[in-house]
């Protein structure tokens, strides 16, 4: 079973009388409780590609199936309780709510989603322990560093226990130091909570730590690596 299926998916912009094909014909199986990179330079499709699978945008043509749900035939309604219920999101940019503070950022999804306050607590008072920002509860964002911030968000992402998080460019406002003490936080997470995790980014240090790689350019999937299956044939032949 997959988190994420692309069939055939085409994404072009309008852009004053000019087409920008954004995507072009995208075919794409994600695995569970991986840590997918989607790898590619500057505009070569990243992010149009994570806001699809995301249900931020649709795609012109094709389907999206994601959660085994298909999303591409989804009314707006349906697509943002799905997107609540089941899906996290990271940001470059951490995108927290800055009049609230720690414990508030991360509990206001569950509040949405309608969570009882005794639950939201537990889940709130679990993931800051497994931030490590349990002693910064009451700090509002402006009060963090870039790192904190970014750990705010990925306990915020996590909040719903969401089947897939999201993550674009996760890493490239932090110094590489912190981008790295990131890296691996996620991908403790995504191990511990049995989470699938997708990724832009052009960082070694994240494409380093996945599973599958999907390299595009100009719209366009030109290569998948996929390292976890590489390891298991390696462990088996040790065998
Ligand atoms: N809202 C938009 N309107 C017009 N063109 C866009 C828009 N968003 C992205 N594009 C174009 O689509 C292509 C892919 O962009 P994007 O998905 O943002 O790439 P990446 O995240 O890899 O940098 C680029 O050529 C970009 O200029
Ligand atoms: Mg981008």
């Amino acid at each position: 079973m997959y988190p994420v299926v692309l069939k055939q998916v085409m994404k072009t912009y309008h852009l004053d009388a000019v087409d920008v094909p954004a995507l072009v014909d995208i075919n794409l199986q994600l695995r569970a409780n991986c840590f997918t990179v989607i790898s590619g330079p500057s505009g070569s499709g990243k992010t149009t590609l994570l806001n699809l699978i995301g249900c931020i945008d649709r795609a012109d043509s094709g389907e999206v199936i994601v959660a085994d749900q298909a999303v591409h035939q989804m009314s707006d309604d349906a697509l943002s309780d799905f997107r609540a219920r089941h899906l996290g999101f990271i940001f470059q940019n951490f995108n927290l709510l800055p009049v609230l503070n720690t414990y508030e950022n991360v509990e206001y999804p569950l509040i949405l989603a309608k969570v009882a306050a005794g639950e939201r607590k537990k889940r709130v008072l679990d993931l800051l322990d497994a931030v490590g920002l349990a002693d910064r509860a009451q700090n509002l964002p402006g009060q963090l560093s870039g790192g904190q911030r970014q750990r705010v968000a990925i306990a915020r992402a996590l909040a719903t226990e969401p089947r897939l998080v999201l993550a674009d460019e996760p890493t490239a406002n932090l110094d590489s130091q912190t981008g790295a003490a990131i890296i691996s936080l996620m991908r403790k997470m995504q191990r511990e909570r049995h989470v699938s995790f997708v990724f832009s980014s052009h960082d070694p240090q994240v494409q380093a730590e996945a599973d599958d790689t999907i390299f595009i350019r100009d719209g366009r999937i030109v290569n998948i690596e996929r390292q976890a299956e590489q390891k298991n044939v390696a462990m088996e032949l040790h065998v």
